[in-house]
C-alpha cells in the first residue's frame, strides 16, 4: 500500500538522485500468484547527489524475500524494508551490487500497474510509478540504466516471452516444463520504460528497412484468432517509421520492435522501449468491427507510441513535472503524421474540437493546471488534456513562430544535445532559442500559466488612408493557485479578406507580414495594416494558430462571408460554428432560438460547394456539442435547455436543408469494397451526418432509412451510426436494433463497448436505469477499464442531461461507482471522478447535487491517493 496521505511534491524541490544504477539484471520466475523477481542493481554513488546519503529505494506493495550485497546475504539489522521503502542507512561502499528478491502476485493486481495478468497473460505497466510494484528501485525518470531481463515461465502457460531490447538467448530449463528468454536493451532507460510480456499470443510478423539500411523485425502480438485484425496497425507502424525518418530525421535503433495488444489496460498504450504494450482497442480493426474513428485512432496511437522512441525514450524526462516534454511533443508529432497521411485541414479541425472539448473545459474548471505543473500529490492524475493536448499546441506555436526551418533546426539541436539524457522544458526551449537566436523567455509562460487566454479583437477601417487597424487586448483568467497572470506571446495567423473573397495584401507599413503571422505580446496592442482599397473582413487565428478564446467584433454577416470565402479552411469551419454557437447560447438562455437564417444560408453554401471535400463538410455541418455550448455559457448552465436548443436547431437544419441532405446521402453511397482511407471515411462521415439530420424529427421515413442502413451496412461506421440515430428516438425499432446488434457481436468485447456507450448516451430520463441494468449485464465488468469507460465513463462525460439530472441521481450514481471502483483500480476511478470537473458551470440546484456527491466521496475513509486528490481539488 502507498502512503495514506501523500505529500505534495514540488518542482522547486528537485534534487539529483543520490545513487545511480550502472546496470540492472532482472530475473523473473513467472507464476500466477507468486512471481519471484530477482534484481541485481549495480549501484554507484552519484557525485552530484548529497554527500553520505543513504540508499533509499521505492517499493509499493512488495514482499521482500532476500537481500544481498556483493553476494553476501544482509542481516536484518543493516537495512529497513517496508512494503513501500527499502533503506540502507549505511551503504558499504560508493559502488556495490545489491541483490533483491521479491515476491509479487500478478493475479491479485487489479490496479493494472506493475506486473499483472490480462486474459491469462502476464504483462507490465510501469509508467509512471509501477516499477516499484515489481522490485525496490530508484523509481524516478532521471535514473537511467542498462537493463537485461531473464524471463522464465511454464512453457504451456506462456510460450511467448518478450522483453525490452533484443533477444539474446532462449531455451528450455533442463528437467522442467519451463523455458526462458533473455532480453538485453543496450539503451540506458528509466524504470518506467521497462516491460515484459509472457503468455499465449499469436504473432503477426513483418519487417522494415531503415533509411540507413538496417533491417528491423516487427511483431504485433494479439490473442490467438485475432491475427487478421492487426493488419492496419502493422501498416500504420511502417508508415510511422518512414515518416519519422523523413519529417524529423529519426531512425529506429534496435533489431526488433514489438507491440502487444492486451484487453485490460488503464490507458491507450505505452511506449516501453522496443516493446510497446497497447490497449487492444488501438490495435484490432476489421471493417465489420471498427469504425473510421477506430481506424484513425489506431493510426494515431501506433504513431504516437512509436514516436516516443525518440521523444520520451532516447530523450526522457528529468522528473514528472516535465511530462509534457515527451507527451505534448509526441502528440504534436502524431498530429503532424496524421495530417500528412490524411487531410491536414480536417485533421486540424478534429484536433481543435477535441482540444476545446477536453482541454478548454479542464482549463476553465477546478482541475486547471499549467502544461508543466509545479506541484502534485498524485502524478497519475496529471496525464491530462492540458499536458497532452495543450502541450502539443505549445509546440505547434513554436513552429508557427519560428517557421518550418527554424523549428527543424531547434529540434535537431535538441536531439543532438540531449540524446541519452533526462531533460527539462528549459532544455527544450533553449534548443530553439539557441538554434534561431530568438528570445523565448516570454513564450515560456505557456508552460507555466494555466487558463485559456482570452483575446479581444476589434477592427477599424480607414477608407481615406487605406488602412485597417486591429486593436487587440489579451488576458488570462484566474485559475487555481494563479490569481494574477502576465501577457503571453500569441502567434496570431490572420488574413484580410477583400470583398471579392480573396486575401488582400497583409502589410504592416511597408513590410509584408511574414507567413501571415503577427505576434501579440502586450496586454493591449494595435496593428496597422496598410495598402487596403476596401474594407476587409479579418480572418483571425487561422488554423487555430493559438489555443485562445477569441472574442471579435465580427458580425453574423461577416461570418457568413468567411464561411463562404475564407482561404483558410479552418476558419470557414470556425465561422459556421461560431454562428451556430451564438444561436445556441441565446436559445439555451432564453428558451427561444433566434432566427437561424444566416446559419441556413452558410450551411447550404457549404453543403453545395463542389470544391469542398466530404470530410470537411461533415465537420463544418456538425453543430457544436452540448459541452461546448455549456462551456461558452460558462455559468448557470441548464443542460436540458442546452439540449433543447441544440435539438431545435438540428430540426431546423434537417428540415430546411432536407433536399441537400437527401442528395448528399445518395451521393455518399459506397461504390466498391470497404476501404478505411481518409477520402472514403469522409464520404461515410457526410452521408451519416445527412442520415442523422434526415431522421432528427423521428419521422417515419427518417427512422425507416436508419433501420434500412443498419440492416444493410457492410461496415461498422455505417452500422453504428444508424444504430445511434435509432437510439435517439423512442421507437420500437430502437430496442429491436439494439438486440440484433448485441446478438451479432456478443463475442466481441470491443464492439459490445460501442453498444454500451451508445445506450449510455441516450438523452432520456430512463437512461440512468438502463445504465444501472447494463452494469449487471454479463458482458459488463468493473475490472475492465474499457468496459467502465464505455458504459459509466460515457454516461458521465457524454450525456450531459442525464449525468446532470435535476434530481441529482446521475451524480450520485457516478459517485457510487467511483467509490466501488476505487478499491480495485484507483487510476480509472480517479479519471471517472474527473468528469465532475465542469460542475461549477451548472445552475445552483444541479451544482449543489454535484457538490454533495463530491463531498460524499471526499469524506469516505480509506480513499486512494488518486481519488482523494481529484475530490479535494474539485471542491477547493
Ligand atoms: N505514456 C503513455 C502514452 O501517452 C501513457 C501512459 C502513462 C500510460 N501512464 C500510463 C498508459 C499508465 C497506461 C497506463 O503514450
Ligand atoms: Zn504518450
Amino acid at each position: 500500500m502507498r502512503d495514506a496521505e501523500p505529500k505534495a511534491i514540488h518542482l522547486a524541490d528537485y534534487r539529483p538522485p543520490d545513487w545511480l544504477v550502472e546496470k540492472v539484471d532482472l530475473d523473473f520466475a513467472l507464476h500466477p500468484s507468486q512471481t519471484r523477481v530477482t534484481a541485481r542493481l549495480a549501484l554507484r554513488r552519484n557525485p552530484k547527489g548529497a554527500a553520505g546519503a543513504p540508499v533509499v529505494l521505492e517499493g509499493d506493495d512488495l514482499t521482500l524475500v532476500r537481500l544481498a550485497i556483493d553476494g553476501t546475504p544482509l542481516a536484518g539489522s543493516s537495512f529497513e524494508a517496508t512494503g513501500n521503502r527499502l533503506t540502507l542507512a549505511h551503504p558499504p561502499a560508493d559502488a556495490f551490487l545489491l541483490e533483491i528478491e521479491t515476491l509479487v502476485d500478478p493475479t491479485a493486481n487489479t490496479q493494472l500497474m506493475g506486473l499483472y495478468r490480462t486474459s491469462g497473460n502476464y504483462c507490465t505497466q510501469c509508467e509512471p510509478e509501477g516499477f516499484r510494484r515489481i522490485t525496490y528501485y530508484p523509481d524516478r525518470p532521471d535514473v537511467l540504466s542498462v537493463f537485461t531481463t531473464r524471463i522464465e515461465a511454464d512453457k504451456q502457460e506462456a510460450p511467448i516471452l518478450l522483453g525490452n531490447g533484443n533477444l539474446v538467448e532462449s531455451g528450455q530449463v533442463p528437467g522442467t516444463s519451463r523455458h526462458y528468454a533473455v532480453w538485453h536493451d543496450p539503451w540506458p532507460k528509466p524504470s518506467y520504460l521497462f516491460a515484459l510480456v509472457g503468455g499465449r499470443l499469436a504473432k503477426v510478423a513483418d519487417s522494415f528497412v531503415t533509411a540507413s539500411g538496417r533491417k528491423v523485425e516487427l511483431g504485433i502480438y494479439v490473442e490467438e484468432g485475432k491475427e487478421a485484425r492487426a493488419g492496419y496497425a502493422m501498416d500504420s507502424l511502417k508508415r510511422s517509421m518512414r515518416w519519422d525518418e523523413e519529417a524529423f530525421g529519426r531512425e529506429y535503433d534496435l533489431d526488433v520492435f514489438n507491440i502487444v495488444a492486451v484487453s485490460d489496460f488503464n490507458m491507450g498504450a505505452m511506449e516501453n522501449k522496443g516493446l510497446n504494450v497497447f490497449n487492444d482497442k488501438y490495435v484490432l480493426a476489421s471493417p465489420e468491427t471498427a469504425t473510421d474513428a477506430d481506424y484513425s485512432g489506431i493510426e494515431g496511437v501506433i504513431a504516437h507510441e512509436y514516436f516516443h522512441n525518440w521523444t520520451g525514450n532516447r530523450i526522457t524526462c528529468r522528473d514528472w513535472f516535465q511530462l509534457c516534454l515527451k507527451e505534448g511533443l509526441t502528440v504534436f508529432r502524431d498530429q503532424e503524421f496524421s495530417s500528412d497521411q490524411r487531410s491536414r485541414p480536417v485533421k486540424r479541425i478534429a484536433d481543435v474540437r477535441m482540444l476545446k472539448a477536453a482541454q478548454f473545459t479542464e482549463d476553465a474548471g477546478p482541475l486547471a493546471h499549467p502544461v508543466r505543473p509545479e506541484t502534485y500529490r498524485e502524478i497519475n492524475n496529471f496525464y491530462t488534456a492540458t499536458v497532452y493536448e495543450k502541450g502539443a499546441e505549445v509546440v505547434r506555436m513554436l513552429k508557427t513562430l519560428l517557421g518550418e526551418e527554424g523549428f527543424r533546426k531547434g529540434m535537431d539541436l535538441y536531439f543532438e544535445r540531449h540524446d541519452g539524457e533526462a531533460a527539462t522544458i528549459e532544455d527544450f526551449v533553449s534548443s530553439f532559442a539557441d538554434a534561431t537566436g530568438r528570445d523565448l523567455s516570454q513564450f515560456s509562460l505557456w508552460y507555466a500559466q494555466s487558463g485559456t487566454p482570452v483575446l479581444n479583437v476589434s477592427g477599424t477601417y480607414d477608407e481615406a488612408a487605406g488602412t485597417y487597424r486591429l486593436d487587440i487586448s489579451q488576458s488570462v483568467p484566474p485559475t487555481p493557485g494563479q490569481p494574477e497572470k502576465k501577457p503571453m506571446v500569441i502567434p496570431l495567423a490572420l488574413g484580410l479578406v477583400g470583398p471579392d473573397g480573396r486575401d488582400q495584401p497583409l502589410m504592416l507599413g511597408n513590410t509584408p507580414v511574414e507567413r501571415g503571422v503577427v505576434e501579440v505580446k502586450e496586454a493591449t496592442q494595435s496593428f496597422l495594416f496598410t495598402g487596403l482599397d476596401a474594407r476587409p473582413v479579418p480572418s483571425l487565428n487561422r488554423g487555430f494558430s493559438a489555443p485562445v478564446n477569441l472574442v471579435s467584433d465580427l458580425t453574423e454577416a461577416d461570418r457568413v462571408f468567411l464561411a463562404a470565402h475564407d482561404a483558410d479552411p479552418f476558419n470557414r469551419f470556425d465561422a459556421l460554428q461560431r454562428i451556430a454557437l451564438e444561436l445556441l447560447k441565446t436559445g439555451a438562455r432564453t428558451g427561444t432560438l433566434p432566427a437561424p437564417d444566416a446559419l441556413v444560408t452558410a450551411a447550404r453554401a457549404i453543403l453545395a460547394d463542389p470544391a469542398l471535400d466530404a470530410a470537411f463538410k461533415a465537420q463544418a455541418l456538425a453543430l457544436p456539442g452540448e459541452g461546448e455550448v455549456a462551456r461558452e455559457l460558462a455559468r448557470e448552465v441548464d443542460p436540458d435547455a442546452v439540449f433543447a436548443a441544440r435539438k431545435a436547431l438540428r430540426v431546423t437544419l434537417g428540415t430546411t436543408l432536407a433536399e441537400g441532405f437527401t442528395a448528399a446521402y445518395a451521393a455518399g453511397a459506397a461504390s466498391g469494397a470497404f476501404s478505411p482511407d481518409a477520402a472514403s471515411a469522409g464520404r461515410r462521415a457526410l452521408r451519416n451526418l445527412a442520415l442523422d439530420y434526415l431522421a432528427v424529427t423521428g419521422s417515419a421515413d427518417g427512422i425507416a432509412r436508419a433501420k434500412a442502413q443498419f440492416e444493410a451496412a457492410d461496415n461498422m461506421t455505417d452500422r453504428i451510426t444508424a444504430l445511434a440515430v435509432l437510439a435517439q428516438h423512442d421507437v420500437p425499432e430502437r430496442e429491436a436494433a439494439l438486440d440484433a446488434f448485441y446478438r451479432r457481436f456478443e463475442r466481441d468485447a470491443l464492439v459490445i463497448d460501442k453498444w454500451f456507450t451508445l445506450q449510455a448516451q441516450i438523452a432520456s430520463p430512463t437512461t440512468l436505469d438502463r445504465v444501472k441494468d447494463l452494469m449487471l449485464h454479463p458482458a459488463f465488468s468493473l475490472a475492465n477499464p474499457n468496459r467502465v469507460r464505455a458504459l459509466v465513463g460515457a454516461f458521465a462525460a457524454a450525456n450531459p442531461t442525464q449525468f446532470n439530472r435535476a434530481d441529482g441521481e446521475g451524480h450520485a450514481f457516478v459517485a457510487e461507482v467511483v467509490l466501488t471502483l476505487d478499491s480495485k483500480n484507483p487510476q480509472v476511478a480517479a479519471r471517472l471522478l474527473a468528469s465532475f470537473k465542469t460542475f461549477r458551470q451548472l445552475e445552483p440546484a444541479r451544482r449543489g447535487h454535484a457538490e454533495q456527491a463530491l463531498r460524499r466521496i471526499a469524506e469516505t475513509p480509506g480513499l486512494s491517493p488518486d481519488v482523494a486528490d481529484i475530490a479535494t481539488r474539485s471542491l477547493a
